[in-house]
């Protein structure tokens, strides 16, 4: 790989990884998905949809192809709906015709919604078999790769089906990103804005500095900024594989935004618009509450306002907002634990804050007060 070759590693003893991070990375898939599944795998499915294997599929077929892999490719439907068990099921269908065995690989190529499905399948087919993901957009870049996080949507809720089940490498070559439209690029920034106020301030103030190289896809902030969100995750999953305390803290600014989303039946936003909205208003919940100072608190907003306008918030009710929010899979014995910032890079877990703060930070939120 090139001299800006970046590495990142995922430490969870024989579910251990690592994350590539290199522009013109996906050349190295075959070597790469080599050292990670090993000399027994003699096949691999790619599993992708028509837009992102339109872009990509060849290139990486090539590559696999040249470290002696045999290669099957499925592509499955594009966005949200495809995330399913009926994609799922089509996928397990394709697998056993072409009597994929054990030993096989999955290579997942593709946005979040790729990645989810196919580390699903990978997760349950024949009880598990190896994967490796190649995420194409940023959010998958910085988050839905990395943790080992996997599900299909049920049509009562979405992720409620799925799995833990770690990849064995994760392959990210930031030149994919010059064909994501725009508005999905900006998504993903949110999560990386995310990443700098709950974990690294440094990471907060580079974002800020650096959002025009960001979007004229300067391929050294991107690393930079992939590099660091990932590490973050990486540390976080480390220490909390599955979510029983300290991974909740990446939930930053989403019980808000998964209520935005249910209430406007994922139609409206992207999910890190939704993010971006959700981290203001909890930024407003910490300043009412007093445990982050007023210059702070602004801070956070200022740096969710820089990627550029939000949709719009201003026609949803807040009592359907509040219902939603209670309904969040989060809430335990009633509660419903809130995601905090006290400084840009630092954020508490509290369940005690009293709903009327909670209803009025809402209501400053959607009569764009904040
Ligand atoms: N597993 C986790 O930990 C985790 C974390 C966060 C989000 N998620 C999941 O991720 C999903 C969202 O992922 P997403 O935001 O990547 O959306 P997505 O996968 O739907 O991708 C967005 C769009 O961009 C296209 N695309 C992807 N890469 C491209 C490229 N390089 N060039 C051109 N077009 C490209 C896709 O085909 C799609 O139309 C959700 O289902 C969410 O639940 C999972």
């Amino acid at each position: 790989m090139s001299s800006q070759s970046q590495r990142v590693h995922v430490a969870l003893d024989e579910r251990s990884y690592d994350i590539s991070i290199a522009d013109g990375a996906l050349k190295q898939t075959g070597d790469i998905a080599r050292a990670a599944l090993g000399k027994k795998t003699r096949r691999v499915a790619i599993i992708s949809n028509p837009r992102v294997y339109g872009h990509y599929g060849k290139l990486v077929e090539k590559s696999l192809k040249q470290a002696g892999f045999a290669t099957l490719t499925h592509l499955m439907g594009d966005g949200e709906r495809a995330k399913s068990i009926r994609t799922a099921e089509r996928a397990w269908a394709f697998l056993i015709a072409n009597r994929f065995e054990r030993s096989d690989g999955i290579i997942a190529l593709g946005g979040g919604v790729v990645g989810d499905l196919a580390g699903f399948v990978a997760a349950t087919f024949l009880r598990g078999v190896n994967y490796v993901q190649i995420p194409t957009t940023l959010l998958a870049q910085i988050d839905s790769s990395v943790g080992g996080k996997t599900a299909v949507n049920h049509p009562l809720g979405k992720n409620l089906i799925g799995a833990f089940h770690q990849p064995r490498a994760v392959v990210i070559d930031p030149q994919t990103l010059h064909t994501l439209p725009r508005r999905e690029l900006r998504a993903g920034m949110y999560e990386a804005v995310k990443y700098g106020v709950i974990w690294d301030r440094a990471l907060a103030d580079f974002i800020q500095t650096n959002l025009g190289k960001v979007f004229a896809l300067d391929g050294e902030t991107l690393t930079h900024i992939i590099r660091r969100s990932c590490e973050i995750k990486a540390e976080v999953v480390t220490t909390d594989e599955r979510e029983s305390g300290l991974r909740r803290i990446l939930n930053f600014g989403h019980t808000v935004g998964h209520a935005l989303e249910a209430v406007t039946a994922y139609r409206r936003f992207k999910h890190g618009e939704a993010v971006g909205h959700g981290m203001k208003c909890a930024s407003v919940i910490a300043e009412k509450i007093g445990i982050i100072p007023p210059a702070e608190s602004l801070a956070i907003r200022q740096s969710v306002d820089a990627l550029g306008a939000l949709p719009n918030v201003t026609d949803l009710q807040s009592p359907e907002i509040l219902a939603a929010m209670a309904h969040d899979k989060k809430v335990a014995q009633g509660k419903l634990p809130l995601i905090l910032p006290t400084a840009v890079g630092a954020v508490v877990v509290r369940d005690d804050v009293a709903p009327t703060v909670i209803r009025a930070a809402v209501r400053e939120l959607l009569t764009a007060r904040i």
